[in-house]
């Protein structure tokens, strides 16, 4: 309550001075919804008021134009897309043209992310991009009719449930009463919608996808220590590791692939398991030996899967030692 009453008060004082956003009236997208809440998260724009028209003056007096205005200029902070010309793309290997929220996320994500999650600009690079991939660049080639397919491809069911599909249903129907205060109200929902859509992805890649990152990437600088040949390597905690190994294998120019990751499974029992080739294959690197495969030993607790995919030991020393006799 405290909080809110300062606001207003701010407000108030500020009614003269208030920045604005002006997206386009009549009915919404999921793409400028997010990209005003995107820019609410910003440290310039948090207090700015939103308003929604497509009258040529107003648009100009805003303070930021979002998804209107038919220009771009970062530096006059107007992001429109429609224009004849426009060809603007997130970069570092993304070509989808952007939407408005991919526009305000280009300029503004880091600044978010940081906000949010406080971590160091390397982590927040990595989450920028990750995010881009896995949020932001579907938004964009949907409102920019990119088909996903070659067209002649025809999906043989229906799929209704996309964030884009639910932003637009928001939109009074054709048979609901409509007038700007309506579809304003309509609007704030949709921000709502995509701001918790945006916000839990940004949130998993901070709170769970860069931790196990790291731990992945703690245990790869150390492999010299598990092994003198570095093909092995132990995890400090179980984590998803797959995606991140290739990755961080990739970023420390690693020559001698990675064999084997150990580490130790809720049981408290220690797990070995074979590296595929790369992120695509089935086929490993290096299987676990051919004659324990299939077999359990009660003595030296060993399992192996058929394929020599995944073995078990009771202890650290005896899984380390598995996977040290199968290299
Ligand atoms: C963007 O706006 C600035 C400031 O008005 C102007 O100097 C610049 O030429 C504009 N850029 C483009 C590409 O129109
Ligand atoms: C590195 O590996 C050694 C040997 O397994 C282990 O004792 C040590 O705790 C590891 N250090 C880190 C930082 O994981």
């Amino acid at each position: 309550m405290k909080r809110l009453h300062s606001q207003l008060d701010s407000n108030s004082n500020n009614i003269m001075s208030q920045l604005t956003i002006c997206t386009h009236s009549g009915s919404f997208h999921a793409d400028e919804a997010l990209a005003c809440f995107l820019l609410k998260l910003t440290d310039q724009f948090k207090d700015a008021k939103i308003i929604r028209s497509r009258d040529t003056e107003v648009v100009k007096a805003a303070d930021v134009a979002v998804d209107v205005g038919a220009e771009y200029n970062q530096s006059k902070h107007r992001y429109d897309h429609h224009q004849a010309g426009f060809t603007e793309i997130f970069g570092d290997g993304f070509k989808t043209k952007l939407s408005s929220a991919g526009l305000i996320y280009k300029h503004f994500g880091k600044e978010i992310i940081k906000n949010r999650l406080q971590l160091d600009e390397r982590k927040v690079n990595l989450i920028y991009k990750k995010v881009y991939a896995n949020a932001i660049e579907e938004l964009d080639g949907m409102d920019n009719g990119i088909e996903r397919y070659p067209i002649d491809v025809k999906p043989l069911y229906a799929v209704t449930s996309t964030i884009g599909n639910r932003v637009a249903s928001l939109n009074p129907s054709w048979n609901e009463p409509q007038d700007d205060d309506i579809l304003f109200k309509q609007f704030e929902k949709a921000m709502t919608m995509m701001g918790e859509y945006f916000l839990d992805k940004v949130d998993y890649y901070g709170k769970s996808w860069v931790p196990a990152y790291d731990i992945v990437e703690t245990a790869v600088k150390n492999r010299s220590s598990v092994h003198s040949s570095g093909e092995i390597i132990i995890l400090d905690q179980y984590c998803p590791w797959k995606d991140h190994l290739y990755h961080v294998e990739d970023v420390l120019s690693i020559q001698t692939k990675i064999k084997f990751v150990l580490y130790q499974d809720t049981l408290g029992s220690w797990r070995i398991q074979a590296v595929n080739l790369d992120s695509h294959s089935f086929a490993l690197r290096k299987a676990l030996l051919e004659a324990w495969r299939g077999k359990r030993d009660q003595e030296l607790s060993d399992i192996i899967d058929a394929n020599g995919f995944i073995g078990g030991h009771k202890t650290k020393e005896g899984a380390l030692t598995m996977a040290i006799k199968s290299l």
